[in-house]
């Protein structure tokens, strides 16, 4: 079979190759790749600048935002040939740490955990794969075309799940989030805050095109004017950050209402400075009990979170994110990011 792999840490270094069969352990699935979403990470594996090949190996096979068809499944697994499936990207640490070995692997504290296609463990970029049953989850069947959606949606449904907890400590009634950044993880984030039944606004660079649409779709605002101006426009109670641009992370750190939470999304790329005035951030997120607080991968919660969100979304909303499709064989076109970008797929069948 073919399998889109990588050797991490070396740009340039990525290719299809004709890889052995999966063979499923006992208690695992295997599945036909049907899709997988390329993401801002797969782009930095790529680039060499992120990445870890299994232990003893040179190249890693990438993928974590899979899509695929069960093929076998063992009796008693839950699962059936024919299930529409996605496979959960992260493993808990072997110690385990305290967060792991309480299903939190997302929480890991030890950074010992294992990550499919980004750290140390093959990915779904591969015409079949194998996955442990309890790291599989189930997807509506209308989602054939979108199901791809489903780890960057469990990514933006722990998000919500931290604003959540975090707005819990005291009397909480949020009316209004912004969301900077409209890809695949802002206009999903927007989608989850919407049906919370809030006032959803979303700011992105981009003045007009798909993401305007995708956000006009929803019933939320769009902006494409200076984050400080939108903040200051909207005072919102939430802002979740998805672009990891760091006068963008500031200006939102900067921009709630009092009680305000920020909950950062996105990896930013590490070297840029920029000054900023942290003595009057610091003096604004004490004065207001305002909090910032990051967020990273997703447990199997999350997973179940995320599949109830996508099975009520508009199938046709959700299928406007996927805004190019590419063969497996022709990836590199895929890398190429065009302007109306929103979530690129590679086929894995073709
Ligand atoms: C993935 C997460 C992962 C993170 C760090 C993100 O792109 O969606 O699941 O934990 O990268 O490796």
């Amino acid at each position: 079979m073919r399998a889109l792999t990588v050797e991490p840490l070396k740009a340039g270094s990525a290719e299809v190759r004709e890889v052995p069969d999966p063979e499923p352990g006992p208690g695992e699935l295997l599945v036909e790749g049907l899709a997988l979403g390329i993401c801002g990470t797969d782009h930095e594996i790529i680039d060499g600048q992120y990445g870890w090949a299994p232990p003893g190996r040179d190249r890693l096979v990438l993928g974590h935002e899979s899509l695929g068809r069960v093929r076998t499944a063992p009796p008693d697994s839950g699962f059936a040939p024919g299930d529409l499936v996605v496979g959960v990207v992260r493993r808990p640490d072997p110690v385990p740490c305290g967060a792991c070995a309480h299903g939190e692997f997302d929480m890991c504290r030890n950074g010992g955990y294992t990550e499919r296609g980004i750290k140390q463990i093959d990915g779904y970029g591969s015409q079949l794969w194998s996955v442990e049953k309890d790291y599989a989850v189930k997807l509506d069947p209308r989602l054939e075309q979108a199901g791809m959606l489903m780890e960057p949606a469990s990514v933006v449904a722990k998000a919500w799940d931290q604003v959540e907890r975090v707005g819990s400590r005291s009397w909480f009634e949020p009316q209004r989030v912004l969301v900077t950044g409209a890809g695949p993880i802002g206009l999903l984030a927007a989608l989850l805050g919407v049906q919370r039944g809030l006032d959803v606004h979303v700011v992105d660079l981009a003045a007009e095109g798909p993401k305007r649409s995708a956000v006009q779709a929803l019933g939320a605002h769009y902006h494409s004017s200076a984050v400080g101006d939108v903040t200051g426009q909207l005072n919102p109670d939430i802002i979740i950050e998805a672009t990891g641009v760091p006068d963008v992370v500031f200006a939102a750190i900067a921009g709630t209402a009092p009680y305000g939470i920020v909950c950062l999304t996105g990896v930013s790329t590490v070297g840029r400075k920029t000054r900023v005035d942290l003595g009057a951030a610091n003096r604004e997120m004490v004065l207001e009990n305002d909090v910032v607080v990051g967020s990273v991968n997703a447990n199997l919660s999350h997973y179940d979170a995320a599949a109830q969100a996508l099975a009520r979304a508009d199938l046709d909303w959700l299928s406007q994110l996927i805004t190019r499709r590419v063969p497996l064989d022709r990836f590199e076109q895929a890398l190429q990011s065009r302007p109306d970008d929103i979530k690129v797929v590679l086929e894995l069948t073709q």
